[in-house]
């Protein structure tokens, strides 16, 4: 399978970042896939600005497929206007929007049956993590959003909360170790799929951090906004 890198530009971009953004690339032979998840509104104007060989990504999808949920944004409408990708389970969606792990996994069913390829989000907080106990955290965590998930192909973002946007960026040991974890995890619930890490990635760190062991890729905040993704691109392919 082809590595993955993908970009979240979350509520911290306008019209002038898909101008900033326009020339990102991938060639034609490499072995990376590449989304940029945009906020909904500029999910129709992307392949006007934004290369074909970009995917298109969406930040969060409804747990529900269709009805009276006003502001909600379905799957199926997502897939209608291009989308591939979609971000489920971001801390930012479980710690402010208050998403549930249970959420999460009608959320990723949701995705799976409209055709969408889900990158589920885990990752620990900073006490855990202090504690010691990030390991079963994030087994709880990836085990709760998986329910009734067997034999489908989804990609998992190991994204410890401490690193997102902090710019302290997890060392080589930690993302191995999680990312193993993930990986057993995924092989015990009959997933397939990509593991990725995300927290900090950015145009001068990519490069080491990619020497992890078993990292599939990357999920980038801050640093996709700009020109540095095509450089978090090229070291992770
Ligand atoms: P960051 O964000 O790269 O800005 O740390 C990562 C994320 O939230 O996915």
């Amino acid at each position: 399978m082809k590595k993955l890198v993908g970009g979240n530009w979350k509520m911290n971009c306008t019209l002038e970042t898909f101008k900033e953004t326009k020339d990102i690339s991938v060639s034609r032979d490499c072995c990376v896939d590449v989304f940029i998840a945009v906020p909904y509104p500029y999910i129709s104007q992307f392949s006007k600005y934004m290369n074909e060989c970009i995917k298109i990504g969406a930040q969060n999808v409804s747990k529900f497929d269709s009805g009276a949920y006003t502001g909600e944004v379905g799957a199926k409408m997502l897939a209608e206007y291009g989308v591939s990708y979609v971000l489920v389970g971001h801390s930012e969606r479980r710690q402010i929007f208050s998403e549930t792990s249970n959420d999460i996994n009608t959320k990723l069913k949701c995705a799976l049956r409209h055709g969408l390829r889900p990158v589920l989000c885990v990752g620990e907080p900073e006490n855990e993590r202090i504690a010691g106990s990030h390991i079963d955290f994030i087994r709880k965590q990836f085990g709760e959003s998986v329910v009734g998930l067997e034999n489908t192909s989804i990609d998992v973002a190991y994204e410890p909360i401490w690193a997102i946007g902090s710019g302290k960026t997890a060392q080589l040991p930690e993302i191995e170790e999680a990312l193993q974890l993930i990986r057993k995890l995924m092989l015990e619930s009959k997933i397939s799929g990509r593991v990725i890490y995300g927290g900090s990635v950015t145009a001068v760190n990519a490069r080491d951090l990619s020497k992890a062991n078993g990292c599939d890729g990357f999920l980038v905040g801050n640093a996709s906004c700009n020109k540095d993704f095509q450089k978090i691109i090229d070291a992770a392919s």
